[in-house]
């Protein structure tokens, strides 16, 4: 996928104008970055919170960052960029009413920041058409096994590989037999024979077919295999006066199925993840708090990051205007003594990440009621917070096994931090300056520096995103290196 992208964005890099070009390489110069770099980093940035956004906004946003270049990618590749760990999805389309919902599903994942590429069987285009899917793909749709053109284009073999997934919707019960059999006298069979890649059926079919015992042979072959099964569902058939199995899953429902797929196949699949995410407000009377200018946007960027790597993920989060990132637990509390609370409640986990912001101080006691302004100014009576990430770092039973802390910082950012790392007990420290100048606090960008007691790696500023996937990438490596040990 990233190669593909590069491939695209060095053509598009190189049709832009010399302004624009300028601008791109003075963004990729001040980011360390390569312009094609650059190019995948701002659809990166761009289209990540565009989850919910129709085509039109969504396409105005990505385009709009860097002074309205319009990158010429295909509109539905764009989609696919949200995150770096945009999955590859090969759908073969089987020749069945439900097909037409697979047009559908075709949408549902690229919201989700799949790239779908298609495959029709001869009797799927009997019901929809490989252009009308070629369009929504943003790519041909494919369908013949002997078409010279996309043999030279990618090959069967290369649909068969290039892909992370391969979801069959509607499967029928031909085409099931087909698999199960090993057959490969068309497209869609031969890819299927030729992938290793994980499969998931979605069958569609009248429930006499789907009772019948060839049909459960070649289903209980398949799961045997490894094929993974998402419905069918029990309901009204095409046929007039026909109800029972085998109705296609909803595209939703197969999403939510590839999506679970999707995180069991990640780095991080089966480890939990805590996150600790933006401020912590600490109540002085019903209206008023103590905060800070933590926007949370770094710790929410980890925990989808996690989450994306396959982790089980639990967020506990401070008031932060941010939506919650999808596939994941959210626990939200007010004051950093509820957040100790919460991170205790979540604990065992493989890894906790401790990227809120928490109020060192907290008011003594609290008006029940608003205080009036009468007389001299309230003196406000304050006590310690507990400090969550020492609290955690230093439990006996039960500390996780990498525990990694943030440092704030204005002055001394480095020295400050090495000495957080030893004074909390924490396995690494992300050090970053947050001082006004730098943008950071509330920004998109960070630069970061990692510390541990082997070193110190600091790293080129980039985007919260960026940050999150590198420090994910990081911890997957070091959970791994760990299990070799
Ligand atoms: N932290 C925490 N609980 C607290 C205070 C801080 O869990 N009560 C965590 C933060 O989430 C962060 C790290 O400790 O991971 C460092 O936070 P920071 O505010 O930079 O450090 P402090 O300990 O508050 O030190 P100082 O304010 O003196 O720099």
């Amino acid at each position: 996928m990233a190669h593909e992208m590069a491939k695209m964005s060095s053509i598009t890099v190189r049709k832009l104008d010399e302004r624009l070009k300028k601008q791109l390489r003075l963004r990729a110069a001040k980011h360390g970055r390569s312009m094609e770099d650059e190019v995948r980093a701002i659809l990166r940035d761009a289209t990540t919170n565009i989850e919910q956004l129709d085509v039109a906004t969504a396409i105005s946003r990505i385009v709009d960052p860097i002074g309205g270049i319009d990158l010429e990618l295909p509109t539905r590749t764009r989609l696919n960029e949200k995150t770096a760990h945009s999955t590859r999805i090969l759908l073969i389309i089987g020749g069945g009413i439900a097909a037409y919902k697979s047009l559908d599903l075709i949408r549902r994942l690229q919201e989700r920041g799949a790239r779908v590429r298609c495959i029709l069987t001869p009797a799927a285009q009997r019901f929809v058409t490989p252009l009308a899917a070629g369009a929504l793909c943003g790519e041909r749709a494919y369908s013949d096994l002997f078409d010279p053109q996309s043999e030279f284009d990618v090959g069967h073999i290369r649909l068969a590989r290039d892909t992370d997934l391969v979801v069959v919707a509607p499967a029928t019960a031909d085409l099931m037999a087909k698999m199960a059999g090993g057959h490969a006298d068309d497209l869609a069979a031969a890819v299927l024979l030729a992938t290793g890649k994980p499969i998931l059926i979605a069958p569609a079919m009248n429930p006499h077919m789907w009772a019948a015992k060839a049909t459960r042979r070649n289903l209980a072959q398949l799961a045997a295999d490894g094929v993974r099964v998402v419905g069918p569902n029990s309901g009204e058939m095409a046929e007039r006066g026909e109800a029972g199995l085998g109705r296609m899953a909803e595209p939703l429902e197969i999403v939510a199925a590839v999506e679970a797929m999707m995180r069991s196949e990640g780095p991080l699949s089966g480890r939990r993840v805590l996150v600790t995410s933006g401020p912590t407000h600490e109540p002085i009377d019903p209206v008023r708090f103590i905060a800070n200018r933590s926007s949370g946007k770094q710790g929410h960027a980890i925990a989808a990051a996690a989450a994306a790597a396959g982790a089980d993920v639990v967020l506990v989060s401070g008031p932060v205007d941010l939506p919650d990132p999808p596939g994941l637990a959210v626990v939200k509390v007010e004051t950093a003594e509820q957040m100790l609370a919460a991170v205790e409640q979540a604990l065992p986990v493989d890894v906790a990440v401790f990227a809120a912001a928490v109020a060192d101080w907290r008011v003594e006691r609290p008006s029940g009621s608003k205080i009036k302004k009468v007389g001299r100014p309230q003196q406000l009576g304050l006590v310690e917070n507990p400090d969550i990430l020492a609290t955690v770092a230093h439990r006996r039973s039960g500390r996780p096994r990498l525990v990694i802390g943030f440092a704030a910082e204005t002055d001394d950012v480095i020295a400050n931090a090495k000495a957080k790392l030893a004074k909390k007990g924490c396995d690494w420290i992300v050090a970053n300056d947050v001082s006004p100048e730098t943008g950071i606090m509330g920004g998109d960008v960070n630069t970061i520096h990692l510390i541990a007691a082997a070193g110190v790696e600091s790293w080129p500023p980039q985007s919260k995103n960026d940050v999150a996937r590198m420090l994910v990438e990081r911890i997957a490596a070091a959970l791994k290196e760990a299990k070799r040990r």
